[in-house]
């Protein structure tokens, strides 16, 4: 269908990404697209010195202590493997929860399969939320890590991070948390909540292009290397560099990858990042009691939207959501995902693991006008 696409799902991928990010990165690319860290010339410096600019304003960004302990990876899936592969060890055992997204639980069941691991899944209650007393009562002698969505992608529920840090700094449990569908949606205090690292992707509401993100990684957590190679530093060992950050990244960096999210960083600090979540939220609250007045569509956890970020899944009685996606793309021109969002536990505990659901993610650039829309086509279904 042709006219203005309605784009609802701004969890999958940001779109479109702020003006300034792409100047940023045209600009990037004619004036300074050397690599970085690896010559000698006045370019290559000033590509390290953006890298480094880029890390120092993360790690102001996520609370983290030391900028060098800001790593670059490709997505949060790249960072999750680099944090399991690091830490993991035979005989570990993990607590995770069933929000999770398959960039979490995949590793966990590969290592599993491997015969390596062990790990328990901690429920989620009938409004999206983990309790972090059950995480507590799952803690035991060979607990390695607790792993925790921030956010779900399907659900939107925001979970107790900062109790979570509680229960796990207590016991001498290092935390990591996958930030993907918060990071650049709510604040993030990894050194307040007691977080041990954060996985980050750039490409969601952090606005930057796909194919950037990393790990943020407090300095008492020893992530070993799990991937080897060139770092432009100390190259006649045979050795990958110990030193952070080249520990853990190796080959050339995607520096404009890194300009562009460092461009969406400045966006969102400069409209303020609370104010992005307030208006999301207005935007999906409108979506919320929209959908409430229609007797066809049923919502998942969306009662009470407080602790939430702006993340919405619905299903239509006797429409399959394929069909529903269909009649929303080809009818109004408004772009959902459909499906199981690749966390098929949080389906399984809904009750939508055979069907799947319609998720619905708004973000900045939407407008009032296109959540109405939204309901009107779903109100169309009935
Ligand atoms: C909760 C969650 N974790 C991890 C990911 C993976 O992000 P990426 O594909 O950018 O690695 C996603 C993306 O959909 C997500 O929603």
């Amino acid at each position: 269908m042709s006219g203005r696409l309605i784009y609802l799902d701004n969890a999958a991928t940001s779109f479109p990404k702020p003006r300034e990010v792409l100047d940023r990165m045209l600009q990037g690319y004619i004036e300074l697209g050397v690599s970085p860290g690896r010559g000698s010339y006045d370019q290559a410096l000033e590509a390290e010195d953006v890298v480094h600019g880029a890390r120092k304003k993360l790690a102001i960004f996520f609370g983290a202590p030391d900028a060098d302990r800001i790593i670059f990876a490709a997505n949060a899936t790249d960072a999750l493997n680099i944090a399991f592969n690091g830490l993991l060890r035979p005989g570990d055992h993990v607590i995770s929860t069933r929000l999770e997204h398959n960039s979490v639980l995949r590793p966990l069941y590969h290592f599993r399969e491997m015969g390596w691991i062990s790990y328990d899944l901690v429920h989620f209650d009938g409004k999206g939320f983990v309790d972090p007393g059950e995480i507590a009562r799952n803690i035991k002698p060979n607990t390695r890590m607790v792993i925790v969505t921030h956010a779900s992608n399907v659900l939107g529920s925001v979970q107790p991070v900062e109790e979570i840090g509680r229960v796990c700094s207590e016991r001498g449990i290092p935390l990591i948390i996958d930030a993907s569908q918060s990071a650049g949606k709510i604040p993030i205090d990894m050194t307040a909540w007691n977080v041990s690292a954060v996985a980050f992707t750039g490409h969601k509401a952090l606005l930057g292009p796909t194919g950037i993100g990393g790990l943020a990684v407090r300095p008492d957590l020893d992530i070993k290397p799990s991937r080897f190679g060139g770092t432009g530093v100390d190259s006649r060992s045979p050795i990958h560099t110990v030193t952070f950050p080249h520990r853990l990244e190796a080959g050339t960096l995607n520096l404009i990858g890194i300009m562009g999210l460092s461009a969406g960083i400045d966006y969102i600090m400069h409209k303020g990042i609370e104010s992005i979540h307030r208006e999301e939220m207005a935007l999906l609250k409108r979506l919320r009691d929209g959908l409430a007045g229609l007797e066809h569509v049923e919502m998942y956890c969306a009662g009470d939207l407080s602790g939430h970020v702006a993340v919405l899944t619905a299903n239509v009685n006797g429409v399959s959501p394929e069909d529903a996606g269909a009649i929303l793309d080809g009818d109004f021109n408004i772009a959902v995902r459909v499906g199981l969002h690749c966390a098929p536990l949080v389906h399984e505990d809904i009750g939508t693991i055979n069907r799947g659901a319609v998720r619905f993610s708004p973000g900045i650039f939407n407008t009032p006008e296109d959540i109405d829309q939204a309901i009107r086509a779903m109100a169309s279904m009935s």
